[in-house]
């Protein structure tokens, strides 16, 4: 008898690889999707959301709520849309209709609150973009965590350099003081960061295959991964692309493929060249000084990429 799925809210900025990592969450039975929540990053705000509703419209889940969210974060200017990455509209500028339908009428953090509160200790948050959202929402409701069943967070860098600055990855540089509140909510937290997503490499030729396949989903993927593919082959001379986000769908439904370290985490919020840096601290036991009273964090530092990039694409196709 299967356990019944986990519900999760996915926080996104999609986002050629955010929308990836929502087919994929909707392509698995092991978790329910309760909703999603958008925030600025890869595009603005106002995009992610326009997105998030025809991923969901191509996926066949017009059912699912979308929660707007943070255009900004807290205590900065946004840096800007990172169009190099995923284009100008954030989804590698294919054209699709406008969404039909309006967002929630609750934004993001409120969302977020409202459907954890009414499914105390259910609800996991994925967060997969700048942590703005659930910060607020942590400021609204200090109580939060205490009613999550946890957050699976893309974002971070423990013990390898950035993918934004040499310090930091982007999800956190986005966003430094939302990071760093969130790294110290009393829940179990899983930070999947670049040290096991820029290990887990989707090949030119595992791309090419889903080209071949007919199906909405992976009409979609087919159309979206060639201008994230060529910004790999550009910057990191790689045939084939880093999977961010979506490793945190692969980590909730197939946990064995990966290592991990306990460490209380804090993140930079100076402004200087750390800004944005995930910081772990020595021990599993959270020391004096910045550490202390941070609960230990799991972070993500081995993974068998060829497992969990089959994992996906044959979750893809199985739709
Ligand atoms: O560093 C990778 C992260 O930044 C991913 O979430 C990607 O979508 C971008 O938001
Ligand atoms: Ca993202």
């Amino acid at each position: 008898m299967s356990p019944p799925p986990r519900k999760i809210i996915i926080d996104t900025d999609p986002g050629i690889d955010d929308a990836m990592a929502i087919l994929y969450a909707l392509a698995a039975p092991e978790l329910e999707v309760v909703g999603l929540t958008t925030v600025f990053g890869n595009a603005h705000v106002e995009l992610c959301t326009t997105n998030a509703f025809h991923i969901l419209d191509v996926a066949g889940r017009s059912d699912i709520p979308v929660a707007h969210g943070a255009g900004r974060p807290l205590a900065m200017p946004y840096r800007g849309p990172a169009a190099f990455v995923h284009g100008e509209n954030g989804l590698a500028d294919i054209a699709f209709h406008d969404a039909r339908r309006a967002p929630h009428e609750l934004d993001a953090a409120h969302f977020i609150i409202e459907q954890v509160l009414a499914a105390p200790g259910e609800i996991t948050l994925v967060p997969i973009g700048p942590l703005t959202n659930i910060a607020l929402a942590m400021l609204l409701r200090p109580d939060l965590p205490q009613h999550l069943a946890g957050m699976v967070i893309m974002g971070g860098n423990a013990f390898c350099p950035g993918n934004a600055s040499p310090a930091a990855e982007a999800n956190i540089i986005n966003d430094p003081e939302a990071a760093d509140l969130v790294f110290g909510a009393d829940c179990p937290i899983v930070m999947c960061g670049l040290d096991v997503t820029e290990r887990t490499v989707m090949t030119g030729a595992q791309i090419d295959e889903i080209a071949r396949i007919d199906t909405p989903r992976a009409r979609l993927a087919a159309q979206i991964l060639p201008h994230y593919r060529e910004f790999h082959r550009a910057s990191h001379g790689l045939d084939g692309i880093h999977v961010h986000d979506s490793t945190c769908v692969s980590y909730m439904i197939a946990p064995q493929h990966y290592a991990s370290v306990l460490r209380p985490i804090r993140v930079d919020c100076g402004h200087h060249v750390g800004r944005g840096k995930t910081w772990p601290s020595l021990s599993d036991q959270a020391h004096g000084g910045e550490w202390k009273n941070r609960p230990p964090v799991t972070i993500l530092t081995e993974v068998d990429s060829a497992a969990v990039v089959d994992l996906e694409l044959n979750r893809l196709a199985s739709v």
